[in-house]
């Protein structure tokens, strides 16, 4: 039966190629082959213990088996308060902030909240898929720009610049960035900044990587530039920091008047996030952070097996990221078609990526893998990627 009752609006929505190659993967292990998974940007590491007594612990409280307020419960939002003024050294209040079931609402939420039919969003490409596929859901124009390997995936700033038109409603940005793991300079924020305040343009800054950093690297958020406060959504999580993917726990930070649209639309979708979680993530921003330490120094410790790793197999070349749990080899020496070269390794190989297209344009000629999963992963992976390229070159 034709489905003549779907709306048009639907076919601009597009979706995250990790989850279908993660099927595909999954089909092959269900007929018993053995697959290294790269593919979905998920944890090895479980949830720190104390969050999950939490947890237990107002499962058995009958105050969180109700509706709740739709901002999010007042003692997350004031943890919340407290752990953004100090990291980002600005003053957030309670009324500036929005909790919803994972980050990912607030972007679904932001761009629908603030973005109209006709206006142009900046934003980073390669990058995460939702940014443009929510973009084309409102109506608006996908402005992408390239993030260039030279200068360890960062904007061409200057294309940025020169992207600006009366149109611009909004920029998005994302650092520690998913898929290269790079990370913007406080100069690259301070030329976006300038922009935003001349041209009137609402800055979306995802910084759910914020804690995931390497080496000297610090992060740095655009919020934190004078008079970009007012007009920043940030968006931040508990699934990296805190290994919550699945408990689906983030929020957004924002002007106040935008808070209240944002709350509007948690009203009209979710009514609220859950209020066990919700005391779960109370217990992660409050209770001790030492689990974030170590998972990080694991987190450092892989990304250097993998990079060296990567570098070693002839037509690879691989940066050392600063941030966040991806790396984003090129494989343009590599010869076979790129765009086959993931279905080769992982049908041949049994070693799941995705291709960089599957976050833009200008993704092509790279592959994008997880270190997050586990050591062993990592492994199998760099062997029978090593084998798989050597069986190319033979052929
Ligand atoms: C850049 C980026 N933003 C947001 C998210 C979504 O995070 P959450 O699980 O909190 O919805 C992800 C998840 O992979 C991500 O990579």
């Amino acid at each position: 039966m034709s489905m003549n009752f779907l709306a048009e609006r639907m076919k601009r929505l597009g979706t995250e190629t990790a989850f279908d190659v993660l099927v595909k993967a999954q089909a092959l292990e269900s007929q018993g082959r053995d697959i290294a998974h790269m593919e979905i940007g998920d944890l090895g590491f479980d949830t720190p213990q104390n969050i999950c007594n939490a947890a237990i612990e107002a499962i058995k409280d009958s105050r969180n088996s109700h509706y709740g307020p739709a901002a999010g419960y007042l003692k997350l939002r004031e943890a919340i308060a407290e752990y953004i003024s100090k990291t980002r050294k600005i003053d957030v209040n309670v009324n500036e902030i929005v909790v919803t079931p994972g980050a990912k609402p607030i972007m679904f939420f932001g761009i629908l909240a603030c973005v109209n039919e006709g206006d142009e969003v900046i934003y980073p490409n390669p990058g995460f898929p939702i940014y443009e596929s929510v973009i084309n859901f409102v109506g608006a124009k996908p402005v992408p720009v390239p993030l260039l390997e030279e200068v360890d995936f960062r904007f061409d700033i200057q294309r940025l610049v020169d992207s600006v038109t009366p149109k611009t409603k909004m920029i998005i940005i994302n650092s520690p960035h998913n898929p290269t793991g790079g990370i913007l300079l406080k100069s690259d924020l301070e030329v976006i900044a300038d922009l935003a305040i001349k041209n009137n343009i609402v800055v979306m800054s995802d910084e759910v990587y914020s804690q995931i950093i390497y080496d000297d690297a610090k992060h740095e958020s655009i919020a934190s530039i004078p008079g970009m406060k007012e007009r920043t959504i940030i968006i931040e999580g508990f699934s990296k920091t805190y290994a919550m993917t699945g408990w689906r726990l983030g929020y957004g930070v924002m002007p106040e008047e935008l808070a209240q649209h944002i709350t509007k639309l948690m009203v009209n979708s979710n009514s609220c996030t859950a209020g066990v979680i919700q005391s779960a993530g109370i217990e992660a921003l409050k209770g001790p952070q030492e689990s974030v330490g170590k998972m990080v120094a694991e987190l450092k410790r892989r990304r250097d097996v993998i990079v060296d790793g990567l570098n070693a197999i002839e037509g690879i070349s691989c940066k050392r990221p600063l941030g966040a749990f991806y790396v984003f080899p090129n494989v343009t020496k590599v010869p076979m078609d790129f765009m086959k070269l993931p279905d080769y390794l992982l049908y041949e190989y049994g070693v799941a990526t995705l291709a960089g297209t599957a976050f833009g344009e200008y993704g092509k000629g790279y592959l994008r893998l997880c270190y997050a999963g586990t050591m062993e992963s990592i492994m199998k992976a760099l062997e029978r990627m090593d084998k798989a390229i050597k069986a190319l070159k033979k052929g």
